[in-house]
């Protein structure tokens, strides 16, 4: 969910929704305004998207301060009551809140009890009860005093009709960020809302509230001792136009052309031409701590978990260190063994993905070494590791990640060959490498040159209910990335398998009508991936060879041929056109593309 708040001088509604509007990647099945002017609340909310709540808001609703919420649900469905804001039953105090209270259905109980009738099935709504009943005489006392008594995550922003020149904003788990402007001050959850108005931010901490004005704020500890904490501003280095679509149609298709830029940045200033290797300073590692090191683990979700397993693959291919990756949800609920000759690796675009989070914090209270792989600076992720390696892609806004996937790659590559050249990867094999990395950008550009021809071929498939992608080894986590693009924006069924499984059960599902995605990579298996080939053309399924060789004619059905890369980094090249045929089969469908239904770009809660 996303949330934003805003106290000054101008009207607080095209703010809020201007900053809800930046923040809607972060999920769109409801959203609401709550403005405090005319001697009240006036509160605004509505399933659907945040152009439905602009419809939605009357003329003439003003203020000079209001908070706002685009909501991804987690306790009951999407609809104009589940929406955020929430407000005690006489509408003086209202919240909006991200991450999820734990203990509601005790708390709710409690409050019924009181007679309180409730109006959502939410777990949030019970915090603006609690604030309102509150005998505290300030509303940061207030907000305190109500937020010992849950349990769970929170970012919040609470407003009180009554103190309309005032927000109080707290978090738990879940990031709330300050802009600090010139008389006026805004709140969110993250500075995608923010930049717009200003480059001067202040990130809370957990368990750190603040109260907020528009001259100026004040942030303290959220235990009842109320430890005033001094923070001072930093500036952020983000640009608004980045935010922009520009003559772009839609964010996936600005980011996935985006990603020779992208590529060029997270390679800057980090290829050691003269030692042959990467020089990622800020791993903050010498390379006596990386020759202690016997494994890598690699932590992720989603799209990041398929990057860290490509890395784990380089890891091993490069560095000869075992090395495997595993989705940080499942890591951290399994009471994993902390090993502290491993070094683990946590992998997130947003930096704010709760399940990675918790693994990184589980690490480091049983004492693991972890490094951080993060697009977004100053996120949570990134603090906590406090080391590690930035992709610098730039914002990625599209739920689909594109340049995220391929940076991380990029940036695992480094490690890699970084790893590997202070153990036994010679000087020789480390130039080619360092060569093989500069040229990526290049290769990705051309890739994208030849979009008519895999766009032909994904509108020709567009018919197809299901799809198979597979590849082995190097193809393997392509593959499953391939997958899980096509899933996610167009909703056809697609499922990824290592090309050898095929024959122990899937191949059964072969057919004309199922067709499947080859990854084809020009290295020591490609006898078995043509071998692949043949036994699924054998069932009379169509074959789609995405390849950086040279392939007999007419052995795939369709053929998507891309640069030559490094044998090892030939799983980049070979992702991105899988990320063009998605997006263009997604379109051939009518999909929205940027937002995926049921989904968020970034998930704050568990
Ligand atoms: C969500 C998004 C995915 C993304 C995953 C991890 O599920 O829909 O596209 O890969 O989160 O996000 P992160 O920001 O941690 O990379």
């Amino acid at each position: 969910c996303g949330i934003v708040g805003y106290v000054g001088p101008r009207d607080a509604v095209p703010v809020l929704l201007e900053g809800l509007h930046r923040l809607e990647y972060r999920g769109y099945d409801s959203a609401g305004i709550a403005v405090a002017g005319g001697g009240g609340l006036q509160v605004v909310k509505t399933a659907g998207r945040v152009g439905d709540l602009r419809k939605a808001v009357p003329d003439g609703t003003a203020g000079a301060a209001g908070i706002a919420h685009t909501r991804w649900a987690t306790h009951g469905e999407p609809s104009d009551r589940n929406a955020h804001p929430h407000v005690d039953a006489a509408a003086r105090v209202a919240i909006v809140h991200n991450g999820v209270f734990e203990n509601s259905d005790r708390l709710r109980a409690q409050l019924e009890a009181d007679g309180v009738t409730l109006a959502s099935d939410t777990d949030s709504e019970v915090l603006a009860h609690l604030v309102a009943r509150s005998a505290a005489t300030t509303l940061e006392d207030a907000v305190r005093e109500a937020l010992a008594q849950v349990e769970g995550t929170y970012g919040v922003i609470v407003m009180d009709a009554e103190r309309p020149g005032e927000l109080v904003a707290a978090r738990r788990g879940s990031p709330v960020v300050l802009g600090v402007g010139e008389q006026e001050m805004l709140i969110a959850s993250d500075v995608t809302a923010l930049v717009r108005f200003t480059q001067q931010v202040i990130y809370l901490d957990d368990d750190e509230i603040a109260t907020v004005t528009a001259d100026g704020y004040r942030t303290s500890t959220t235990d009842a001792r109320a430890t005033s904490t001094t923070r001072s501003p930093t500036a952020i280095d983000v640009v608004s136009a980045e935010y922009e679509l520009g003559e772009h149609p839609d964010f996936m298709y600005k980011e996935m052309r985006e990603q020779p830029d992208a590529v060029d940045r997270c390679l800057r200033g980090r290829l050691d031409h003269r030692f042959s290797s990467a020089r990622l300073d800020g791993v903050g590692l010498s390379p006596q701590d990386y020759q202690r090191i016997r494994r890598v683990k690699l932590l992720g979700c989603g799209s990041a978990y398929y990057a860290g397993q490509l890395g784990a693959q380089l890891v091993e291919e490069l560095a000869r260190i075992p090395a495997d990756a595993e989705p940080a949800s499942e890591f951290r609920y399994r009471n994993p063994v902390v090993d502290p000759d491993t070094l683990y690796v946590a992998i997130s675009q947003s930096g704010e993905t709760l399940d990675t989070l918790a693994a990184v914090q589980e690490l480091k209270r049983k004492g693991g070494h972890v490094i951080g792989v993060v697009n977004a600076v100053g996120s949570t992720i990134a603090r906590e590791c406090g080391h590690g390696i930035f992709l610098h892609a730039g914002p990625e806004v599209s739920v689909a990640a594109t340049k995220s996937f391929t940076t991380m790659a990029v940036a695992l590559a480094m490690l890699a060959l970084d790893l590997g050249r202070v153990r036994d990867l010679s000087i020789t094999e480390g130039r080619r490498l360092v060569t093989g990395l500069s040229e990526l950008p290049h290769q990705i550009a051309q890739v994208l040159a030849s979009e008519d021809d895999i766009a032909a071929v994904a509108r020709k498939y567009a018919d197809a209910r299901h799809m198979f992608f597979v590849g082995r080894v190097r193809g393997w986590p392509a593959a499953r990335e391939g997958a899980q693009k096509l899933k996610e924006i167009s909703y056809v069924h697609a499922e990824a398998y290592q090309a050898s499984e095929l024959k122990h059960g899937p191949l059964a599902l072969i057919n004309p009508e199922m067709p499947t995605v080859v990854l084809v990579p020009d290295d020591e298996l490609l006898a078995k991936n043509t071998a692949t080939i043949e036994e699924i053309k054998a069932r009379g399924g169509p074959v789609i060879a995405v390849t950086d060789a040279e392939l007999p004619p007419g052995l795939a059905t369709d053929v998507i041929r891309v640069p030559k890369a490094h044998d090892a980094l030939a799983p980049i090249t070979l992702s991105v056109p899988l990320q063009l045929f998605a997006y263009h089969l997604a379109r051939a469908l009518g999909r929205d593309v940027d937002r995926p239904r049921n989904l968020a770009k970034s998930v704050t809660v568990e």
